[in-house]
């Protein structure tokens, strides 16, 4: 006899693959000149990487969402899980790596002008395998999304994934994301996979492209046929083209005051992945996803965003 299927509220959770790291933040009045010595506003510690905050926005929206990646032993790690599981994030696929050390980031936020600066150090944490992405049970996720980093694995799993779904029914199949933020050359091979690509605009502006619109032209017959492409543009808001090569756009929801631009990006991926996963259309997706992108630039940090 087939196994019964996983009751339902299994298949609602949203996994998501990538970084999770320590956010130092000091937040300034203004950017400082070098060789100075600045007063902060406040300091901060505070969990980052991008599939992590991703993971902090779907809770907050109330979706039920795992994180898959690495860890390294230490003060910040202790930090970082206590904070996940505040946010009830299920941690059952992190990879633990005991001689390693954690990756931090060093974030000057400046108040004044709601820019944030990012010093990143990761001196030797490996990301997550598609062997280590074999032990994920796909049957209970709905959603996959992956911030792309080791790209070469990351087709892997996503392939693991494809196989997956091709002997499911329809309702059934794991949908898919990717993220592609970064301008490293070898994330490029990510946007021909997964049924959602996101291109940020750094990649896109790296790709000489001048606009949400340009870069959805000139990109869009790199994804496979009938993904989703999507690009978010800061104040200009976001575009995206679907399936059938529709084109939406739409504006950005500025906050009264912008305070914290530290992972509006996540927080847009987190929440168009939301909307689509809940059975929105591509149109009411990114108009959710620039709406919560702009309520986290008039908070800091995340609570408050919903
Ligand atoms: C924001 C973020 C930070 C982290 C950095 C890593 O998008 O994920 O939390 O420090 O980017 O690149």
């Amino acid at each position: 006899m087939a196994a019964p299927p996983p009751p339902p509220a299994a298949r609602q959770k949203i996994l998501c693959v990538g970084l999770v790291c320590l956010d130092i933040i000091s937040v300034v009045e203004a950017y400082p000149a070098e060789d100075t010595d600045t007063r902060c506003v406040s300091q901060r510690w505070q969990r980052g990487g991008n599939a992590s905050n991703s993971c902090t926005v779907l809770a907050l929206l109330g979706a039920p969402c795992s994180f898959m990646g690495s860890l390294a032993p230490g003060h910040a790690a202790d930090f970082v899980l206590a904070d996940l599981r505040r946010y009830a994030v299920e941690l059952c696929h992190v990879v633990l790596h005991p001689r390693c050390s954690f990756p931090t980031s060093v974030v000057v936020a400046s108040a004044s002008r709601g820019t944030r600066t990012i010093l990143h150090a990761n001196s030797d944490l490996p990301d997550v395998t598609a062997r280590d992405f074999e032990k994920v049970d796909l049957s209970q996720y709905k959603w996959i999304h992956w911030e792309g980093r080791n790209a070469s694995e990351q087709v892997k799993m996503m392939d693991r994934v494809e196989e997956h779904n091709r002997a499911q029914p329809p309702g059934r199949r794991v949908r898919t994301s990717v993220e592609v933020e970064k301008t490293r050359e070898e994330l490029f091979q990510l946007f021909g996979h997964g049924d959602v690509v996101f291109v940020s605009k750094d990649v896109a502006r790296h790709l000489g492209y001048g606009s949400a619109a340009e870069a959805l032209r000139g990109l869009r017959g790199r994804v496979r046929q009938g993904a989703t492409l999507i690009c978010a543009w800061g104040e200009a808001g976001a575009d995206a083209v679907g399936p059938g090569g529709e084109l939406v756009h739409s504006d950005a929801f500025p906050p009264d005051a912008v305070v914290d631009t530290l992972g509006a990006g996540d927080t847009f991926n987190a929440a168009v992945i939301f909307a689509l996963s809940e059975g929105q259309s591509l149109q009411e997706a990114i108009t959710f996803g620039c709406r919560v992108a702009g309520r986290k630039c008039g908070v800091q940090g995340y609570d408050g965003i919903v």
